[in-house]
Protein backbone atom coordinates (compact mmCIF):
# COMPACT_ATOMS: atom_id res chain seq x y z
CA UNK A 1 0.00 0.00 0.00
CA UNK A 2 2.63 2.76 1.31
CA UNK A 3 5.84 1.00 -0.02
CA UNK A 4 7.98 3.93 1.87
CA UNK A 5 6.37 2.66 5.16
CA UNK A 6 7.38 -0.58 6.80
CA UNK A 7 5.11 -3.71 7.72
CA UNK A 8 3.18 -2.76 10.29
CA UNK A 9 3.23 0.53 11.04
CA UNK A 10 1.74 2.61 13.38
CA UNK A 11 -0.35 5.30 11.82
CA UNK A 12 -1.81 8.29 13.58
CA UNK A 13 -5.46 10.43 11.33
CA UNK A 14 -6.51 13.43 12.92
CA UNK A 15 -10.30 14.52 12.27
CA UNK A 16 -10.95 10.71 12.44
CA UNK A 17 -15.34 11.43 12.28
CA UNK A 18 -14.80 13.93 9.77
CA UNK A 19 -16.32 12.48 5.88
CA UNK A 20 -12.32 11.92 4.57
CA UNK A 21 -10.26 10.99 8.05
CA UNK A 22 -13.11 8.83 8.45
CA UNK A 23 -12.47 6.98 4.93
CA UNK A 24 -8.82 6.89 5.35
CA UNK A 25 -9.13 5.53 8.90
CA UNK A 26 -11.32 2.38 7.30
CA UNK A 27 -8.77 2.21 4.71
CA UNK A 28 -6.13 1.89 6.95
CA UNK A 29 -7.78 -0.24 9.55
CA UNK A 30 -8.55 -2.83 6.56
CA UNK A 31 -4.99 -2.92 4.99
CA UNK A 32 -2.63 -5.83 5.94
CA UNK A 33 0.54 -3.27 5.69
CA UNK A 34 -0.90 -1.65 8.98
CA UNK A 35 0.01 -2.21 12.38
CA UNK A 36 -1.62 0.10 14.60
CA UNK A 37 -4.22 3.56 14.07
CA UNK A 38 -4.67 5.79 16.60
CA UNK A 39 -8.23 8.12 15.21
CA UNK A 40 -7.91 11.38 16.85
CA UNK A 41 -11.22 12.86 17.34
CA UNK A 42 -13.35 15.18 19.33
CA UNK A 43 -16.37 12.75 19.48
CA UNK A 44 -16.20 8.84 19.99
CA UNK A 45 -15.41 6.74 16.88
CA UNK A 46 -17.81 4.25 16.34
CA UNK A 47 -16.08 1.59 15.04
CA UNK A 48 -13.87 -1.28 17.22
CA UNK A 49 -11.32 -3.12 15.77
CA UNK A 50 -8.15 -5.37 17.23
CA UNK A 51 -5.99 -2.27 15.16
CA UNK A 52 -7.76 0.37 16.73
CA UNK A 53 -6.98 3.26 19.19
CA UNK A 54 -8.39 6.19 19.89
CA UNK A 55 -7.91 9.23 21.21
CA UNK A 56 -11.06 11.28 22.04
CA UNK A 57 -9.56 15.16 22.39
CA UNK A 58 -9.96 18.56 21.06
CA UNK A 59 -6.56 19.05 19.13
CA UNK A 60 -7.29 22.17 18.24
CA UNK A 61 -6.35 22.70 22.09
CA UNK A 62 -3.41 22.87 23.71
CA UNK A 63 -4.58 20.08 26.16
CA UNK A 64 -5.92 17.72 23.34
CA UNK A 65 -2.86 18.18 21.61
CA UNK A 66 -1.17 17.34 25.31
CA UNK A 67 -3.08 14.37 24.91
CA UNK A 68 -1.86 12.98 21.73
CA UNK A 69 1.51 13.35 23.05
CA UNK A 70 1.03 11.82 25.89
CA UNK A 71 -0.34 8.55 24.12
CA UNK A 72 2.05 8.66 21.42
CA UNK A 73 4.73 8.76 24.31
CA UNK A 74 7.37 9.48 21.90
CA UNK A 75 6.51 5.95 20.08
CA UNK A 76 7.88 6.41 16.18
CA UNK A 77 4.97 7.56 14.02
CA UNK A 78 5.19 6.27 10.13
CA UNK A 79 1.74 8.19 8.99
CA UNK A 80 0.49 11.24 10.14
CA UNK A 81 -2.46 11.70 8.53
CA UNK A 82 -4.12 15.23 9.22
CA UNK A 83 -8.14 15.70 8.31
CA UNK A 84 -8.96 18.46 10.14
CA UNK A 85 -10.32 21.53 8.30
CA UNK A 86 -13.24 24.42 8.56
CA UNK A 87 -14.44 25.95 5.75
CA UNK A 88 -18.22 27.13 7.58
CA UNK A 89 -19.41 26.53 11.22
CA UNK A 90 -23.03 27.51 12.49
CA UNK A 91 -22.23 28.27 15.83
CA UNK A 92 -18.94 30.21 15.43
CA UNK A 93 -20.83 32.31 12.58
CA UNK A 94 -17.71 30.95 10.19
CA UNK A 95 -18.88 31.09 6.34
CA UNK A 96 -16.54 32.03 3.28
CA UNK A 97 -16.45 35.62 2.62
CA UNK A 98 -17.31 36.88 -1.29
CA UNK A 99 -16.90 40.13 -0.72
CA UNK A 100 -14.44 42.31 1.65
CA UNK A 101 -17.16 43.61 3.96
CA UNK A 102 -17.87 40.03 4.91
CA UNK A 103 -14.40 39.58 6.64
CA UNK A 104 -14.59 39.01 10.33
CA UNK A 105 -11.97 39.13 12.75
CA UNK A 106 -13.22 36.33 14.97
CA UNK A 107 -14.08 33.98 12.08
CA UNK A 108 -11.14 34.70 10.23
CA UNK A 109 -8.78 33.93 13.92
CA UNK A 110 -10.79 31.16 13.83
CA UNK A 111 -10.23 29.58 10.27
CA UNK A 112 -6.65 30.46 10.22
CA UNK A 113 -6.26 28.28 14.31
CA UNK A 114 -7.86 25.01 13.06
CA UNK A 115 -6.65 24.72 9.15
CA UNK A 116 -2.91 26.55 9.36
CA UNK A 117 -1.76 26.98 13.09
CA UNK A 118 -3.40 23.78 14.45
CA UNK A 119 -1.45 20.69 11.98
CA UNK A 120 1.58 22.66 12.81
CA UNK A 121 0.96 22.87 16.24
CA UNK A 122 0.25 19.12 16.20
CA UNK A 123 3.57 18.53 14.65
CA UNK A 124 5.28 20.48 16.79
CA UNK A 125 3.62 18.45 19.96
CA UNK A 126 4.65 14.99 18.28
CA UNK A 127 8.24 15.92 16.96
CA UNK A 128 9.53 13.13 19.21
CA UNK A 129 7.34 10.54 17.44
CA UNK A 130 8.47 12.04 14.27
CA UNK A 131 12.29 12.49 14.56
CA UNK A 132 15.04 9.52 14.56
CA UNK A 133 15.39 7.02 11.56
CA UNK A 134 12.41 5.85 10.86
CA UNK A 135 10.68 6.21 7.24
CA UNK A 136 7.67 8.44 7.70
CA UNK A 137 4.64 10.46 5.88
CA UNK A 138 3.37 13.53 6.95
CA UNK A 139 0.17 14.21 4.70
CA UNK A 140 -2.42 17.56 5.65
CA UNK A 141 -5.20 17.69 3.95
CA UNK A 142 -5.20 21.43 1.95
CA UNK A 143 -7.13 22.71 -0.76
CA UNK A 144 -6.47 23.87 -4.15
CA UNK A 145 -7.64 27.04 -3.33
CA UNK A 146 -5.00 27.77 -1.21
CA UNK A 147 -2.58 27.79 -3.93
CA UNK A 148 -1.76 31.99 -4.35
CA UNK A 149 -1.05 30.81 -8.79
CA UNK A 150 -4.41 29.21 -8.60
CA UNK A 151 -6.26 31.97 -7.52
CA UNK A 152 -8.63 33.02 -10.44
CA UNK A 153 -11.90 33.69 -9.40
CA UNK A 154 -11.30 35.30 -5.47
CA UNK A 155 -13.28 34.80 -2.86
CA UNK A 156 -13.56 32.93 0.18
CA UNK A 157 -10.78 35.03 2.02
CA UNK A 158 -10.41 33.38 5.32
CA UNK A 159 -9.93 30.03 3.90
CA UNK A 160 -7.99 30.36 1.06
CA UNK A 161 -5.66 32.24 3.51
CA UNK A 162 -5.60 29.36 5.88
CA UNK A 163 -4.70 27.10 3.20
CA UNK A 164 -2.42 28.91 1.66
CA UNK A 165 -0.78 29.65 5.34
CA UNK A 166 -0.99 25.92 6.28
CA UNK A 167 0.90 25.12 3.17
CA UNK A 168 3.95 27.70 4.40
CA UNK A 169 3.73 25.90 8.02
CA UNK A 170 4.18 21.98 6.14
CA UNK A 171 6.77 23.58 3.94
CA UNK A 172 8.89 25.02 7.04
CA UNK A 173 8.53 21.73 8.45
CA UNK A 174 9.82 19.54 6.14
CA UNK A 175 12.96 21.51 5.85
CA UNK A 176 13.11 21.29 9.38
CA UNK A 177 12.03 17.29 9.98
CA UNK A 178 14.22 16.72 6.85
CA UNK A 179 17.47 17.68 9.29
CA UNK A 180 16.33 15.70 11.95
CA UNK A 181 14.76 12.44 10.17
CA UNK A 182 15.95 12.25 6.33
CA UNK A 183 13.21 9.75 5.44
CA UNK A 184 10.57 12.04 6.82
CA UNK A 185 7.63 12.73 3.32
CA UNK A 186 5.88 16.09 4.33
CA UNK A 187 3.19 16.41 1.54
CA UNK A 188 0.10 18.84 1.86
CA UNK A 189 -2.76 17.10 0.17
CA UNK A 190 -5.94 18.37 -2.37
CA UNK A 191 -8.71 15.82 -2.42
CA UNK A 192 -10.84 17.46 -4.95
CA UNK A 193 -14.40 18.23 -4.07
CA UNK A 194 -15.45 15.44 -1.88
CA UNK A 195 -19.33 14.69 -0.49
CA UNK A 196 -18.65 15.68 3.09
CA UNK A 197 -20.34 18.08 5.68
CA UNK A 198 -18.17 21.01 4.91
CA UNK A 199 -18.38 21.18 1.27
CA UNK A 200 -22.54 19.97 1.24
CA UNK A 201 -23.77 23.99 1.09
CA UNK A 202 -21.45 24.41 -1.93
CA UNK A 203 -22.48 21.31 -4.14
CA UNK A 204 -24.95 22.62 -6.20
CA UNK A 205 -22.92 23.91 -8.83
CA UNK A 206 -20.71 20.88 -9.08
CA UNK A 207 -21.32 18.74 -11.32
CA UNK A 208 -22.21 14.68 -10.50
CA UNK A 209 -18.24 13.04 -12.06
CA UNK A 210 -16.93 16.25 -9.93
CA UNK A 211 -18.36 14.99 -6.56
CA UNK A 212 -16.34 12.53 -5.32
CA UNK A 213 -17.22 10.08 -2.55
CA UNK A 214 -15.19 10.06 0.71
CA UNK A 215 -13.85 6.13 -0.13
CA UNK A 216 -13.02 7.24 -3.56
CA UNK A 217 -10.85 10.02 -2.50
CA UNK A 218 -9.19 8.23 0.66
CA UNK A 219 -7.96 4.98 -2.45
CA UNK A 220 -6.95 8.06 -4.03
CA UNK A 221 -4.64 10.34 -1.52
CA UNK A 222 -3.33 7.29 -0.36
CA UNK A 223 -2.23 6.09 -4.19
CA UNK A 224 -0.73 9.57 -4.36
CA UNK A 225 1.33 8.92 -1.14
CA UNK A 226 2.33 5.59 -2.12
CA UNK A 227 4.36 7.60 -5.27
CA UNK A 228 6.09 9.94 -3.07
CA UNK A 229 9.94 9.80 -1.76
CA UNK A 230 11.65 11.55 0.50
CA UNK A 231 12.54 14.04 -2.98
CA UNK A 232 8.99 15.14 -2.53
CA UNK A 233 8.45 16.46 0.59
CA UNK A 234 7.59 19.79 1.02
CA UNK A 235 5.45 19.43 -2.15
CA UNK A 236 1.73 20.12 -2.56
CA UNK A 237 -0.51 17.14 -4.56
CA UNK A 238 -4.25 16.72 -6.00
CA UNK A 239 -6.05 13.55 -5.89
CA UNK A 240 -4.67 12.63 -9.22
CA UNK A 241 -1.12 12.85 -8.37
CA UNK A 242 -0.57 16.02 -10.13
CA UNK A 243 1.97 18.73 -8.59
CA UNK A 244 0.18 22.02 -7.29
CA UNK A 245 1.72 25.30 -7.72
CA UNK A 246 1.93 27.02 -4.50
N1 LIG B 1 -14.71 18.16 1.22
C1 LIG B 1 -14.09 18.85 0.28
O1 LIG B 1 -14.65 19.07 -0.82
C2 LIG B 1 -12.70 19.37 0.50
C3 LIG B 1 -12.06 20.02 -0.57
C4 LIG B 1 -10.76 20.50 -0.40
C5 LIG B 1 -10.15 20.37 0.83
N2 LIG B 1 -10.78 19.74 1.85
C6 LIG B 1 -10.10 19.65 3.14
O2 LIG B 1 -10.15 18.32 3.62
C7 LIG B 1 -10.14 18.32 5.06
C8 LIG B 1 -11.24 17.39 5.58
O3 LIG B 1 -12.47 17.92 5.22
P1 LIG B 1 -13.82 17.07 5.13
O4 LIG B 1 -14.39 17.37 3.82
O5 LIG B 1 -13.59 15.67 5.54
O6 LIG B 1 -14.68 17.86 6.21
P2 LIG B 1 -15.49 17.38 7.50
O7 LIG B 1 -16.28 16.17 7.20
O8 LIG B 1 -16.22 18.59 7.97
O9 LIG B 1 -14.33 17.00 8.52
C9 LIG B 1 -13.49 17.98 9.07
C10 LIG B 1 -13.08 17.56 10.47
O10 LIG B 1 -12.25 18.59 11.02
C11 LIG B 1 -12.41 18.63 12.42
N3 LIG B 1 -12.89 19.96 12.82
C12 LIG B 1 -13.72 20.78 12.12
N4 LIG B 1 -14.00 21.88 12.83
C13 LIG B 1 -13.36 21.76 14.01
C14 LIG B 1 -13.27 22.55 15.18
N5 LIG B 1 -13.93 23.72 15.29
N6 LIG B 1 -12.52 22.12 16.20
C15 LIG B 1 -11.88 20.94 16.12
N7 LIG B 1 -11.91 20.13 15.02
C16 LIG B 1 -12.64 20.54 14.00
C17 LIG B 1 -13.48 17.61 12.78
O11 LIG B 1 -12.89 16.39 13.16
P3 LIG B 1 -13.59 15.45 14.29
O12 LIG B 1 -15.06 15.49 13.99
O13 LIG B 1 -13.01 14.11 14.06
O14 LIG B 1 -13.23 16.06 15.61
C18 LIG B 1 -14.24 17.47 11.48
O15 LIG B 1 -14.96 16.28 11.40
C19 LIG B 1 -10.25 19.77 5.48
O16 LIG B 1 -8.97 20.27 5.81
C20 LIG B 1 -10.75 20.47 4.23
O17 LIG B 1 -10.35 21.83 4.18
C21 LIG B 1 -12.05 19.24 1.71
Amino acid sequence: MLPHLPDHFTAVVTGANGGIGSAILQRLLSATQTGHVIAVSRTPIADEHPKLDTVITDITTADGREALCKRLNGRPVHLFFNSIGVLHNSPQSVQPEKRLEQLDETAFAQVMHINAATPALLLSAIKPSLQGKHPTIIASLSARVGSITDNGYGGWYSYRASKAAHNMLMKTAAIELTRLNKQSVVLCLHPGTTDTSLSKPFQARVPTEKLFTPEFVAERLIDVMAKRTTEDTGSFWDWAGKPIPW
